[in-house]
């Protein structure tokens, strides 16, 4: 196969450990295609990659205004890494099946000074994408990752995160532990300092933090969710609540049943789709190829 982009190596290190960085996981065209929709998302983010530049507007906003841009994004460089074949497949692997559900596409920016900019304490991710915890079955893992458009360096605000190696075997209840609380997961974090168009893949059960910027400068990244599918207790959002969007109609008609699907969106043959239902939705969009919707008869 000759796009392959992790290894067992890598997938075993997962297991391992809870998380792995890919180097180098985007090709330089994603890149450029990521950098056409930031420039749209966030005008003046190349502050980012030279802090000789002016901050962007709003960067300095305070955190209740400060949302991140969501999936779906306006071109097709963000949308296409939210679904790249090879985060699918990397997720695939971990978890032994492929039947997964994207519930995070979230664009987050941040510089020093933000009011994201600080020195968080160790953290599982998981509060706010269970209802319930984390399982041990990799069967029910979430695979998360944060996707690096911009270079990392040990100044710009590396992720640190603690290997599953120093926390066997415990409960994980509150989920968050001050450097007092336990330094053992500080005196053994590693720091993610990697280039742009890197992946850190991790787990809700795997301790890390933000750490501050040690100097000026900022960093562009997306958060990436896979979790297995029809398990109502997990994910971050609900897709819906973006249907509204003019960017969602056109995404919707633009994507393929595949991608729809890893949304939520009803599959072919589901017995969801009945004559009425397959004239509805295409009302709603007119360019969707409801052929294959059709002909389930
Ligand atoms: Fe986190």
């Amino acid at each position: 196969m000759s796009d392959q982009r992790f290894s067992q190596h890598d997938i075993d290190h997962y297991h391992e450990h809870g998380f792995v960085v890919l180097e180098n996981f985007l090709s330089q065209q994603e890149l450029d295609d990521v950098y056409d929709d930031v420039e749209r998302l966030l005008p003046g983010w190349r502050y980012a990659v030279d802090s000789t530049l002016l901050k962007p507007d709003g960067w300095q906003e305070p955190p209740e205004r400060a949302t991140n841009p969501r999936f779906p994004f306006p071109g097709a460089g963000l949308n296409g890494v939210t679904f790249h074949p090879e985060l699918r497949r990397f997720a695939a692997t971990v978890t032994g099946h492929d039947d997964l559900f994207c519930e995070q596409s979230d664009l987050t920016y941040k510089c020093q000074n933000h009011s994201r900019d600080a020195d968080q304490n160790m953290h599982m991710d998981f509060g706010n994408h269970t209802l319930a915890y984390p399982s041990s079955n990799p069967k029910f893992w979430q695979t998360a990752y944060l996707i690096y458009y911009t270079d990392v360096t040990e100044r710009l605000a590396p992720t640190a995160v603690c290997s599953w190696q120093h926390y066997k075997d415990e409960v994980h209840w509150p989920a968050i532990h001050s450097r007092q609380q336990r330094p053992d997961l500080y005196e053994n974090e590693v720091l993610m300092t990697v280039p742009a168009g890197s992946v850190f893949a991790y787990s809700t059960r795997t301790y890390h933090r933000g750490t501050k910027f040690l100097g000026e400068g900022g960093r562009v990244a997306h958060f990436v969710t896979y979790a297995p599918k029809n398990c109502p207790w997990l994910g971050i959002v609900g897709w819906p609540t973006q249907g509204v969007r003019g960017s969602f109609q056109r995404w919707m008609e633009q994507s393929s049943l595949a991608d729809r699907e890893t949304i939520g969106f009803p599959p072919v043959g589901h017995e969801y789709w009945t004559e009425e239902m397959v004239r509805g939705v295409q009302a709603r969009f007119p360019q969707l190829d409801m052929s294959p919707y059709r002909s389930t008869e």
